[in-house]
Order: structure tokens, then sequence, then C-alpha cells
């Protein structure tokens, strides 16, 4: 009965399933889940407080080496079984446990927007700010910059605003599904989103001393790496390509078959890359050229540039600029994390996608509000290793979650369902002689899924004896 039940399911779900309407669409969203708060917010501030040159090599070699094949092989599980992670390996490896992989994946979904979309209201009242011209009075003024910021987050209902307006954009974009929501904001954002990037890097290298920052970022001194700074660099290569928890799957299970998944892929890796490089140039030549600090953390975007801007001429412009594309880099990453807890609800539940968006899309926004509140809003409730709710869903998600479910996946290729049969599916649609032998994609995935393992074992280690393993 219930496999009768699961067949029916699984033959609705693809008679009606949503397809992309051109594979021109696919990339554009798949790297609009890629591009966002990761490539703009986070890389450079991982960049300027760990050497560098030197944390941007690590991280370009943790996408080539781990990244690329688990963009591969989601893409390829999802156009196989044309279902988001829970029902994908279960379809895959019917009545076995890995389909809790997919249920991790929903988890982190939910961990992950919470705070995601907390951060994303930041940037459209930074856009609104930078607009009506707030920004001038903190002209190279870091100390009021910093305070101005503090007492934003900190403070209960104004960011709490902000985040549900946040919300209820992403609610309102998933409502319309995969063409005319997903895909049709996807193709109006992340083309403006290049373009103003190409406009800021060229004002930011053609400043007096913009250069220095071009430096900076690539001219490695492997003097400046840290141990841990391994560690941020491969979470970090995970979350930016939106990699460990289904998004991808969810994404690829969109497409119809006959599509070349290879060059897709390394689209949608080499524009991620593409645009967090681009970001980082825009973002130090305007530093260095104002004699600002690159290592001033997670409020490099949000303390220093705004004293930064008024300093150029047109600085209400570009300012207003900075933070809008940066506003729409977060809402395509966003959306595709609630669509992956929106699609468990369609396609496991037998879900209609208004009433699984509309619940889901409100309670992530109920706990979004909490994690707003404990950066200061609320009380000053602290959770595991002293860290704020906020900074605890961060923590979890990008240095174990991500990985973790990663890894998993790339094991489940392997051991589960076969490198011969994942090669089969991916070589559909990829024409001429070219094939992947499977000892390279064994060797491929098997490295992936090893560095991994070492690197999330190396830091429960450290974690539990206070000193790392092996670095
Ligand atoms: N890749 C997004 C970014 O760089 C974040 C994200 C993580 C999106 C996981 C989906 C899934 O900002």
């Amino acid at each position: 009965m219930k496999q009768k039940v699961r067949s029916k399911r699984k033959e609705t779900s693809m008679a009606q399933r949503e397809h992309w309407t051109s594979r021109f669409g696919f990339v554009l969203a798949a790297a609009g889940s890629a591009v966002g708060l990761g490539n703009i917010w986070k890389y450079p501030h991982m960049a300027g407080s760990n050497g560098g040159a030197a944390f941007t090599v690590v991280y370009l070699i943790c996408i080539a080496i781990v990244g690329l094949p688990i963009v591969i092989g989601e893409f390829v599980i999802g156009r196989r079984t044309q279902l988001s992670p829970v029902g994908a390996f279960d379809t895959l490896a019917p009545a076995s446990k890995w389909k809790y992989v997919g249920f991790l994946g929903v988890a982190s979904a939910f961990v992950i927007l919470s705070f995601y979309s907390v951060v994303g209201g930041w940037t459209l009242r930074y856009t609104f700010m930078a607009l009506s011209g707030n920004f001038a009075e903190l002209a190279g003024n870091s100390a009021l910059s910093s305070e101005t910021f503090e007492k934003f987050v900190s403070s209960s209902w104004n960011p709490v605003f902000w985040h549900l307006i946040f919300m209820g954009l992403c609610i309102a974009i998933i409502l319309n599904g995969v063409k005319s929501g997903i895909e049709r904001w996807s193709k109006i954002m992340m083309p403006l989103i290049l373009a103003i990037l190409v406009v800021l890097v060229v004002r930011g290298i053609t400043l007096p001393g913009g250069m220095e920052g071009v430096k900076f970022l690539f001219l490695p001194k492997f003097s400046d790496l840290t141990a841990s700074s391994i560690v941020l660099a491969l979470g970090h290569a995970f979350f930016t390509l939106s990699l460990g928890m289904g998004t991808m799957i969810t994404y690829g299970s969109y497409l119809e078959r006959g599509q070349n998944l290879l060059s897709s892929s390394l689209w949608v890796v080499a524009v991620d890359t593409m645009i967090a490089m681009l970001a980082g140039v825009a973002i130090f030549t305007l530093v260095f050229a104002m004699g600002a600090d690159p290592a001033e953390g997670p409020g490099l975007i949000f303390v220093v540039l705004p004293t930064v801007f008024p300093q150029m001429p047109g600085g209400v412009v570009w300012g207003t600029m900075f933070f809008f594309l940066l506003f729409m880099a977060a809402l395509t990453s966003a959306i595709s994390i609630l669509e992956v807890v929106t699609a468990y609800f369609i396609d496991q539940r037998g879900w209609t996608r208004a009433r699984a968006t509309f619940i889901f899309g409100s309670v992530i926004g109920v706990v979004g509000l909490f994690c707003s509140l404990s950066l200061g809003g609320f009380t000053d409730f602290k959770t595991l290793f002293n860290l704020s709710f906020f900074d605890f869903l961060d923590y979890a998600s990008s240095k174990y979650m991500l990985p973790i479910g990663g890894m998993l996946t790339a094991i489940f290729i392997m051991k589960k369902w076969g490198i011969p049969a994942f090669l089969t599916e991916l070589h559909e649609g990829i024409e001429g002689k070219f094939r992947i032998p499977v000892r390279a994609a064994l060797v491929l995935l098997s490295i992936a899924a090893f560095v991994v393992f070492m690197i999330i074992l190396n830091e429960i280690w450290a974690v539990i004896t206070g000193h790392p393993l092996v670095f």
C-alpha cells in the first residue's frame, strides 16, 4: 500500500513537475543561488582577516577539488530522480537510511535561512540609508559607523522589521513557482548584479591607491595563512556554492533530460567564483584607496564601506548601487533555500506550493526573529560555545552541517548509487565522445569526501581537546 502511494506520488510529481524554460534560465537560477552574501559579504571579510591572497588560493583549491565534483553530483541526483533531496535519496536507495541525508538538508535550510534573512534585512535597510544620504555623517568616522551598525543590529524591532520584509519578498517569489518565480527573478537580478559589480570594480581600480587592494587580494604571502583559515576556506566553499543541503539537487530536479550538466556545472562554479573575486576587487580597492582597515572582520561591509562612500564624488550613487547589489544577491540565494523546504513538502507530503511556502516561510520568519533578537535586542542569551543564537546557527551550518551533507552525498554516489549509474546519467546530454572514466570519477569523489572528512575531524578534535590534530 505504502509502495503504491509512493509510486502514485512519483507519477504525479513527474507529470506535473515544473521545469526551467531554458538552459540559460537554469544556469542563472543556480548561479543566483550560489552568488549571495557568501560572495560579497563573507568572502571579502574572511580574506581580509586571513591573509588576503593566501586565503584566496586555498579557497580556490577547495572550490576546484571539493566544490565542483559535489555540484555535479547534486545536479545529477536531482535530474535523475526529478525530486527534492529526501525523495531523491529515497528513490535511489529505497527503504534505506540515506533519506536522512535529505532531511539533514531540509534542517540546514531552516538553520541557514533563519540567519541569512536577518542579514538580508540589513542589506535592505542599508540600501535605503545609502539612498537617503545617511552615510554622509559617517564619512571617515569608523567609530561612529561601528556604533551606528551595532546600535541597529542590537536594537529590537528595527532589524526584525527589515528581516520580515526580506522574508516576505522570498515568500512572494517562491509562491510563483519555478518558472515565473525563481527563473524570472534570477534572469532579472543576475545580469543587474554583474553590471553593477563591473561598474564598481572600474570605479575602484581607477581610484588613486586602489591597485594596492588588488595586490592584497591576489599576491599571496603564505606566512599569513593560519591553520584555522583552511577550515574556514573549506566550509566557505560549501556555503558559497550552496552545497551540502540539497539546493542543487532541488534545482537539478527541475531540469528536463538532455542538458550538458558538466558544462552547466562549470558555468555555475565559474560565475560564483568570478563574482566573489570581482566583489573582492570592488571592496578592497575602495578600502585601500581610502586607507581603511581590510581586517575589520564581519563589519567590513556594514561598518567600513559606509565611511568610505561619502568620501568619494557621487558617493550616494555608489553606496546605493553597492547595497542594492548585495540585497539582490542575498535574495536570489534566500529563495533557493526556501525552495528546498517548500519542495520537500510539495514532493513528499503532497502539499500545495502556496501552503508549503506560506507556512514554512512564516516559521522561518519567526525563528529568524529570535535570531535577530539574540544580537542584543532581547537578552544576552548565549548558546553553546558562548555564541549568540545568530552566530551559533552560522557556525553549525557552515562548519558542520553543509560539509557533512556534502561528504555524505559524495559517499552516497560512490557506495550506494554506484559510479557507473551516476556516470550514465551525467553523460546523458554530453554530445560527442567525451566520457569520464569510472576510475577518474571515483578518485575525484573520494578525494572530495576525504578532504572534508579530515577537516571536520580536525575541527571536532580541536573543539574537544583545544588543539588541532593535524595542523
Ligand atoms: N550560496 C549562498 C551564498 O553564497 C548561500 C547558500 C548556502 C544558499 C546554502 C543556498 C544554500 O550566499
